[in-house]
């Protein structure tokens, strides 16, 4: 895969003119847009909850003050137009075929959950036969794990893991795992009623060929396929119409500059029809429709996505230079701190996107998922470092091998002294013999 091509110099713009340099947006102005960020944090964790500008939430305060004004104008004459204004660009963001397709949700989490309903119904209802099979990769995201559990295994389905290698060294070694459990899927003429594939994986993170392996699904008969990409928009290039699945997820909040929480659903409009799992008078009127009206609340960060790409493009390329220099400076990063512990890259750059996984010294001891989130607690408590880290069992023979991984991301606010107070805790720790063994939890 070429890495600028997911990165960087994707073909949509998002309508991005020649800027004019005096227009770009000064450090210093950067510096103020995340001026409510704590400063005794080096916060290398964007990959978590996002990030949002000064700029976005005053925005969003302002639509907050429309509403609580005259609700009842509000709800009859300005939602759903607005609602329909931020669909209409994330319709051409990311090149769907048709506005019906893109429906606003609150996160990823609500849209597995708006997905996997879909196919518990066609279980219940005798549509799909029970033992029919359902793929998904070994590291999809806990809460869609647990989802699939709620939904699909309960109602009969059969769910297939797909084992990943980490650390990966190539496309290839995902495309052979992922053919290899599809396989092991379609035995005894069992049904694949459905593949749930990440685009970019959460822990340990990493780029995935999505293309390929839906294109593996449309050949050996795959029925649907629901790409989790709840990092993907503003961090890598996302475009339905290559990407070719049936139904695909993205939060806006974590790399795009929205607040908490919104997300959008692409639902292929010859695909089917979804629903929303909170009922309102709305039922029936199509899933986008449906998710704009869930009952009485706060819908304003469903309204700022025209800020957003104000604030983007104020960057040298909009979103696509922020992808580019964010994938340039955290795989500098990475490999930085890789070699300041003599370790490595959990990926090759070209499968990292903004978040890259770094190698931790062996030494450390990490040997459990507990050990992870005591040495998380500790260097934010006593490095005021945020970063989560991820334990790789050793595989059978491994002796020594690095057991631990810190997930590092880059944003725009990052600068390299964040990377360094994290390079300078975890060496302190291997100076003075810190084990997890002694951390307390
Ligand atoms: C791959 C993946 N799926 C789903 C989610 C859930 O996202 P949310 O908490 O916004 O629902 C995450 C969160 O980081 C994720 O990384």
């Amino acid at each position: 895969m070429d890495p600028h091509q997911e990165n960087g110099n994707a073909r949509h713009n998002n309508g991005v003119k020649k800027q004019k340099l005096a227009s770009l947006i000064s450090e210093e102005e950067i510096r103020d847009e995340f001026s409510h960020h704590s400063k005794q944090i080096s916060r290398i964790n964007n990959g978590s909850f996002g990030c949002c500008p000064k700029s976005i939430i005053k925005a969003q305060r302002k639509w907050q003050m429309r509403f609580l004004e005259q609700p009842d104008d509000f709800y009859f004459n300005t939602l759903k137009p607005s609602i329909l204004t931020s669909r209409t660009l994330i319709k051409s963001l990311v090149n769907a075929d048709h506005i019906d397709e893109i429906s606003l949700v609150d996160n990823a989490t609500t849209a597995a959950a708006i997905v996997l309903q879909h196919f518990a119904w066609k279980f219940n209802e005798g549509i799909y036969g029970k033992g029919d099979v359902v793929l998904m990769l070994h590291y999809a995201y806990g809460a869609v794990k647990k989802s699939m559990e709620a939904y699909v295994s309960r109602a009969g389905g059969h769910v297939i893991e797909v084992e990943l290698p980490f650390p990966v060294n190539s496309n290839d070694e995902i495309v052979s795992a992922f053919r290899k459990a599809l396989m092991r899927g379609k035995e005894s003429g069992r049904r694949v009623r459905l593949a749930v594939i990440d685009h970019i994986t959460s822990m340990p993170c990493v780029l995935i060929p999505i293309k390929e392996l839906v294109k593996i699904c449309r050949e050996e008969g795959v029925e649907q396929v629901f790409v989790d990409a709840a990092h993907a928009i503003g961090c890598t290039n996302v475009d339905m119409k290559e990407i070719g699945a049936d139904f695909y997820t993205s939060n806006l909040y974590k790399w795009f500059f929205c607040p908490p929480s919104v997300a959008f659903l692409y639902s292929k409009k010859s695909s089917c029809q979804l629903h929303h799992p909170v009922v309102s008078h709305e039922y029936g009127n199509g899933l986008a429709i449906e998710s704009a009206w869930i009952g009485t609340r706060d819908y304003s960060c469903q309204f700022v996505v025209p800020s957003v790409l104000g604030f983007v493009n104020r960057f040298e390329g909009g979103i696509v230079g922020i992808m580019k220099r964010n994938h340039e400076a955290v795989v500098e990063m990475g490999k930085m701190l890789a070699d300041a512990w003599d370790t490595h890259l959990g990926s090759p750059p070209e499968m990292c996107t903004s978040m890259v996984m770094v190698g931790l010294p062996a030494c450390l001891g990490i040997s459990s998922d507990l050990d992870t989130l005591k040495l998380r607690k500790h260097l934010r408590e006593s490095f005021k470092v945020e970063v989560p880290i991820y334990f790789r069992p050793p595989k059978d023979g491994e002796v020594g091998c690095v057991t631990g991984y810190a997930r590092i991301s880059h944003q725009v606010y990052n600068r390299i002294e964040d990377y360094h107070v994290f390079r300078d805790a975890i060496n302190k720790l291997v100076v003075d013999g810190v084990t997890c063994e002694l951390l307390s939890n």
